[in-house]
């Protein structure tokens, strides 16, 4: 009869096995392979989490990594963190706060520059705030207490909203400045939502997504950068990533694909593809316009 051990050894062997084949098969046979020890089976994590991965791979491998309680689970966890989609950063993240050491360790990697504050998601910002380890609190007090220069930008514009709007200069300088992401009125291309149904929002609604877009990001439209080897860089929402090819949609509407084999960096934002500052475009005055045409809207 074989001992627990081996029983587990087999299904870990098994595991690398299907890992092997096919990317369907290495989805399922993750959770399989973590049967096995930390220490015995990093390293295949660590290749499953690369961003020459799969995303669906990517995801499967951070999520089970996430489970265990290891310090260099952790770190790996932060190193995989600016490849991430925002739901899977989420896990990661939540994880790491959880415990004092992993949490300490993803202040340090963001006063380093290695992890970038809008990775945090408010509610995470709050836990690190409210933390109950006191180094960690206080830490996170200096790093992230900071107000963002939009919330400032967004009360001097409150004069906007009483302002009145001229809906024919909104069409304008909608069309001007909006019309690359945001498709009305059969003028420009929908890179981000349709706004036509927010017209019973309100002013206000509006004029906090127009100052400050990456309030709350949308996983779907989370810009992402990639570099690539030969020194190219590109910036959109992630439409595509797979065994072969990233794909993008820039700012402008168009598509670009990537070969994964030229890929140097996959690394998001934690912002929105919205910009900031497209307020600077347009006078106090045009922004109420802007407001005024998309509220009049059918
Ligand atoms: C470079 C592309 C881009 C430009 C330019 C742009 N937007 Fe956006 N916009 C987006 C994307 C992407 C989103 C979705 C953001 C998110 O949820 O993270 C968005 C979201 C919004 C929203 C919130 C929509 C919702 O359903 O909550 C409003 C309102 C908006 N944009 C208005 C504008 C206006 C007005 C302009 C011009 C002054 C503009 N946008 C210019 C890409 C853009």
């Amino acid at each position: 009869m074989s001992s627990p051990k081996s029983v587990v050894s087999s299904v870990v062997d098994d595991a690398r096995k299907r890992i092997a084949s096919s990317t369907e098969n290495r989805v399922d046979a993750i959770s399989q392979l973590c049967l096995g020890r930390f220490d015995e089976i990093s390293a295949d994590l660590e290749a499953l989490i690369s961003p020459t991965q799969p995303i669906a791979v990517r995801n499967a491998a951070v999520t089970e990594l996430a489970s265990f309680r290891s310090p260099v689970a952790g770190q790996m966890l932060i190193a995989a963190i600016p490849g991430l989609p925002a739901g899977t950063r989420r896990v990661a993240i939540d994880r790491l706060v959880s415990r004092n050491a992993s949490a300490n360790a993803v202040l340090e990697s963001i006063r380093s520059g290695l992890l970038n504050v809008t990775y945090l998601s408010s509610q995470q910002k709050q836990r690190f705030l409210s933390h109950p380890d006191q180094r960690v609190s206080k830490a996170a007090k200096e790093l992230l207490g900071a107000e963002s220069d939009r919330t400032a930008v967004l009360g001097e514009m409150k004069s906007v909203l009483a302002m009145s709007g001229d809906v024919g200069r909104g069409q304008i300088a909608f069309r001007k400045v909006c019309v690359s992401c945001h498709q009305l009125e059969g003028h420009g291309t929908p890179v981000g939502p349709d706004l036509a149904p927010l017209r019973n929002r309100g002013a206000e609604f509006l004029l906090t997504n127009i100052i400050d877009p990456s309030r709350e990001v949308d996983a779907r439209y989370e810009a992402f950068n990639v570099v690539t080897k030969d020194g190219r860089t590109f910036q959109g929402i992630v439409i595509k990533d797979d065994e072969s090819t990233v794909s993008l949609l820039q700012s402008d509407g168009k598509r670009i694909d990537i070969a994964k084999d030229d890929v140097d960096l996959l690394q998001a934002t934690g912002k929105s593809l919205m910009p900031d500052g497209l307020e600077k475009e347009l006078t106090a005055q045009g922004v109420a316009d802007i407001i005024a045409y998309l509220i009049s809207l059918e």
